[in-house]
């Protein structure tokens, strides 16, 4: 891609000024929702709504034409019917816009690849990035902009999310403020006409607010290049990718929804294999993965210990750690040994080291602390079944008590207990620690900052140790 093009993609999530064209006084209408989104959500730059029709919008001054608006504008957002984004995209070229993003839908998704090409040539041709069509818009927490017809912005973290779906993004947004899954950016690319994943996960190489990718997809148009760009920057931050359309029936429902080819299954496989790109299945477990790779360091190494209150969770732990790739392995005689000191004689001090129905919040912190200590250990997964004699949110304190001193080695938590756990669960996740409901997804978040691991040590070519560790057993 031209590198003007691509020096310009910063406007499209960093503008300083925006132009909604089609904007509207109709609340029932996308074009009056963009708007009011922006305001409401309380976003820094210049809003210009652009309608022949209006003087006024939402109390903002509103212009018959973007060649009227009195400021140089870094995005013009079109939210008119696809028959009249030809002549308004002219205007945008004729105002010297800095990038574009088009809402609307009617292009190659419907069979109108000639009106795509057009939009597309037109923009090439003036060096300007064209983001869509067929979005939902775009939002970054990190500017309070809400450029789209989402209702609210989501809860505000380092997860940045590039979707083929536009309504997935909609629907999602609820969820990560129920969930505190915290997201940077909520990129909606539908037909990918000219800006795909591959310029976007480039940019984001280098975006300070990004601590990791998750990527829905549909289908990539440039297989080649997106797994060499997608390899480059995994090198520096971690990729999720949720693979849609991998059925028969699935890989229909993608041509007709933005135009997509879906592929072969194996090749994408093999494509995320060789880019260090995480593979996550489905939604809930892309973002379980996302939020492990966007709060805590890489698992390096193979040492994973499983520390649990409950005996049941501890065998199951032990069942997915083999299943995902993660083995629990034998402790370390003088660890084991340690650890028998810290608990009750009916407990286990092997892994996965059960403290047992008694543990409190102090009983957790010795045994956490001296495992974490063990140069042997690379990571754990600390295991709470809510009991009644103990208090959910105590032991969360005391988990992360003890992991900020060991920040450098990775930590998963998993708390079993509904309703009981929530309040503990909100604590964690706001303080940087990971926290499931079951053992599967806990273990299966590690296994994720695992494969990262592997892939970081692979590309640093020492021979899989990056941390310096002694083994004393
Ligand atoms: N310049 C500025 N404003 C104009 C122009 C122009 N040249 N021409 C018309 N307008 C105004 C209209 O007058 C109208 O304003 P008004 O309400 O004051 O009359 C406004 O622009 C919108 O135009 P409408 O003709 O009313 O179009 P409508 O709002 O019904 O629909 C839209 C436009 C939303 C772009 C529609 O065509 C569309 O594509 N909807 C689907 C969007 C979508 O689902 N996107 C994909 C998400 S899912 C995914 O990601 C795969």
């Amino acid at each position: 891609m031209d590198r003007e093009i691509k020096e310009k993609i910063k406007y499209l999530l960093y503008p300083r000024s925006v132009a909604v064209i089609g904007a509207s006084r109709n609340p029932r209408k996308i074009g009056f929702q963009v708007v009011y989104n922006l305001i409401k959500d309380g976003y820094k730059g210049r809003i210009y709504p652009i309608n022949p029709n209006a003087d006024e919008i939402l109390g903002l001054k509103c212009y018959p034409n973007i060649l009227d608006a009195p400021d140089d504008i870094d995005l013009a957002m079109i939210v008119v019917p696809a028959s009249k984004v030809l002549n308004v995209l002219n205007e945008v070229v004729r105002k010297k816009v800095r990038s574009v993003a088009i809402i609307s839908s009617g292009f190659s998704e419907l069979g109108k690849k000639d009106l795509e090409d057009a939009i597309v040539n037109i923009c090439r041709e003036h060096k300007i990035p064209l983001l869509g069509p067929n979005i939902v818009g775009i939002i970054n927490t990190n500017n309070n902009m809400n450029l789209s017809f989402c209702p609210h912005l989501p809860f505000k973290g380092k997860i940045t999310f590039i979707t083929q779906s536009g309504a997935l993004a909609i629907g999602l947004i609820g969820w990560t403020w129920a969930s505190r899954i915290g997201i940077s950016k909520l990129i909606s690319i539908g037909n990918m006409a000219m800006i795909g994943f591959e310029e976007l996960i480039e940019f984001l190489e280098e975006d300070r607010d990004t601590e990791a990718v998750l990527l829905y997809i549909e289908g990539v148009k440039n297989g080649r290049l997106f797994a060499e760009v997608s390899k480059k920057v995994s090198r520096k931050k971690p990729l999720i990718a949720i693979k849609a359309g991998k059925s028969l029936r699935g890989a229909k429902a993608a041509a007709s929804h933005t135009g997509s080819l879906a592929g072969n299954v194996m090749l994408y496989e093999t494509a995320f294999k060789y880019a260090g790109i995480v593979s996550a299945d489905g939604l809930e477990d892309g973002f379980d993965k996302a939020l492990a790779l966007s709060l805590q360091p890489p698992l390096y190494g193979d040492n994973l210990v499983v520390v649990t209150n409950g005996g049941g969770a501890g065998v199951l732990s032990s069942d997915y750690a083999e299943k995902f790739g993660v083995p629990l392995k034998d402790l370390p005689k003088d660890l084991v040994n340690a650890v028998k000191e810290l608990i009750p004689p009916f407990g286990s001090p092997n892994n996965p080291i059960d403290l047992t129905g008694n543990a409190y919040r102090d009983d957790y912190i010795r045994v956490l602390d001296t495992v974490f200590r063990h140069p042997w250990v690379d990571g754990v997964v600390s295991i709470y079944v809510h009991a009644a004699i103990t208090d959910p949110v105590e032991i969360a304190d005391g988990i992360a008590q003890v992991w900020r001193n060991y920040r450098d080695k990775p930590i998963t938590v998993c708390m079993i207990g509904g309703r009981e756990v929530q309040v503990a669960n909100i604590w964690l996740r706001d303080n940087g620690i990971p926290v499931y409901p079951t053992p599967r997804r806990a273990i299966s978040a590690m296994a994720a900052l695992r494969q990262y691991g592997l892939f970081l040590e692979r590309e640093r070519g020492n021979g899989g140790m990056v941390r310096n560790k002694e083994i004393s057993s």
